[in-house]
């Protein structure tokens, strides 16, 4: 099966989340846009969505999802995201995309972070893909430098302008051994607004698209289950 087949594989599994008339936490990216294709499909009456970037607000809207404010709720049962890593604790690398403050926020406000992907996004070890910082355009080069003292290799995403309005630096050669440990760290220098590590608040579910089927990954206890409700590992 493609990697796109996959993702439209894997959105689809993640209709089995959202609860018609509910408010819905949507990220950003090609599996998410599968996703939003998915809800059309399925005709789901939500309530409205909470977007994670302009880019998926167009498509929610488009399909007739209202969109509503973070700041008029006090929170969502569910997110639905996916990343560009995934470790075997759910420590996740975002923001290929650029959305990931805004990602960071609505993922930070959800009970439940549903993340679906293809199975070439699980990895042992987070860092093989950029990881992505936003920084206020002032504070680009201070916060290279910073990145380079760490190791990293940061380089600043020409002609791309985040959501809100900021930066972006894709840093690679990372060894990102404590991922908690360094999302905190990058994160409190000032001029960064966020780093793609989302280790503090992981994926609490993640539906894999992995051969020709879904396998849904928990993460306490720890197995694998097929989303047809077959345990296979
Ligand atoms: C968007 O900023 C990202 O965090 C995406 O969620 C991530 O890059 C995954 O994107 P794809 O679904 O396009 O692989």
């Amino acid at each position: 099966m493609d990697v796109f087949t996959l993702k439209q594989l894997v959105a689809k599994a993640a209709l089995e989340y959202v609860k018609p008339g509910t408010i819905l936490g949507v990220g950003t990216g090609s599996t998410v846009d599968c996703f939003i294709d998915a809800l059309a499909e399925a005709n789901m009456a939500l309530k409205g969505a909470v977007s994670s970037s302009v880019r998926s607000e167009k498509k929610l809207r488009d399909i007739g999802v209202p969109i509503v404010e973070l700041a008029d709720i006090t929170g969502l049962d569910i997110y639905v995201d996916g990343a560009d890593e995934i470790d075997p604790a759910f420590h996740l690398i975002k923001g290929g995309g650029g959305a990931l403050t805004r990602e960071k926020i609505v993922a930070d406000s959800a009970c439940t972070f549903v993340c679906i992907a293809d199975e070439s996004k699980l990895v042992q070890t987070l860092g093989h893909f950029p990881l992505p910082v936003e920084v206020i355009p002032m504070a680009r080069a201070v916060i290279a430098r910073k990145l380079q003292a760490l190791g990293g290799t940061p380089v600043w995403r020409k002609g791309f302008v985040t959501d809100n309005g900021n930066d972006i630096l894709d840093v690679s050669g990372l060894h990102i051994s404590d991922p908690c440990a360094l999302e905190s760290e990058i994160n409190q220098w000032p001029g960064v607004v966020t780093n793609g590590l989302f280790a503090r608040r992981g994926a609490d579910v993640c539906l894999i698209g992995s051969g020709q089927e879904v396998k849904k990954l928990l993460l306490a206890p720890t197995t694998t289950i097929c989303h047809n409700g077959v345990a296979n590992s």
